[in-house]
């Protein structure tokens, strides 16, 4: 089964991205088309970007530079869960892709955003500028939550509407299908001619 890596991007006390992000793993675990993996930027903590050399070179000189490495590696897609912030995407999410190169190459990202009336979309399309960049696959299909507040109980619980359940899995399938033939140019650059 391939494997999904959610990333949790907002890192502040009381944020509501890891609420959300529960509630995408979730679905995403229900989805069934992929081994389901959560990570929450909070946790792993990078410091900005520490590394000398360029990321494409892969000379990682720290241990957290190489943790976030295998598991970057070992994804074949990603969901990227953001907020906006000034009608942009957090730095720690920017930081994060900005640590690693050929990770990324080929893989298909997914995007759950959220925030007020905009939903987090234009963090969406800023962050589809970068992970291009990067040659990954944006899924057109994304999960955008406006007015998020009111999505989220008094335990701090995602309570989904229909939309926002369907847009899960419409975007889990089309993640899944762009997977599966992008497949081919991963094992290209891992095992060239
Ligand atoms: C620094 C900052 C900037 C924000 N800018 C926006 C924005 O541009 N658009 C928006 O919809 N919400 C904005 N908000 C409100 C966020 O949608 C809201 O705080 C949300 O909880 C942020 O996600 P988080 O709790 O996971 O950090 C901003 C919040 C912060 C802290």
């Amino acid at each position: 089964m391939p494997r999904l890596t959610i990333v949790i991007a907002s890192t502040r006390p009381g944020r509501a991205g890891l609420a959300m992000g529960e509630w995408f793993a979730a679905r995403a675990r229900a989805h069934g088309a992929f081994s389901v993996a959560v990570v929450d930027l909070a946790r792993l903590d990078l410091p900005l970007l520490d590394e000398p050399r360029h990321p494409r070179l892969r000379q990682y000189t720290h241990g957290h530079t190489k943790e976030w490495s295998a598991t970057a590696g070992a994804s074949d897609a990603f969901v990227f869960v953001t907020p906006e912030y000034n009608t942009g995407y957090p730095a720690t999410l920017k930081n994060a892709i900005d640590y690693l190169h050929h990770e990324w190459l080929y893989k298909p990202v997914g995007f759950v955003s959220y925030g007020g009336v905009a939903a987090g979309t234009r963090a969406v399309q800023q962050l589809k500028q970068v992970v291009t960049t990067l040659r990954m696959y944006p899924i057109v299909d994304t999960v955008a939550v406006p007015f998020f507040q009111q999505f989220i109980d008094d335990e701090g619980r995602v309570q989904a509407n229909d939309v926002m359940e369907q847009a899960a899995v419409a975007m889990l399938d089309e993640l899944a299908r762009v997977e599966a033939v992008t497949r081919a140019l991963r094992v290209e650059i891992a095992q060239p001619a």
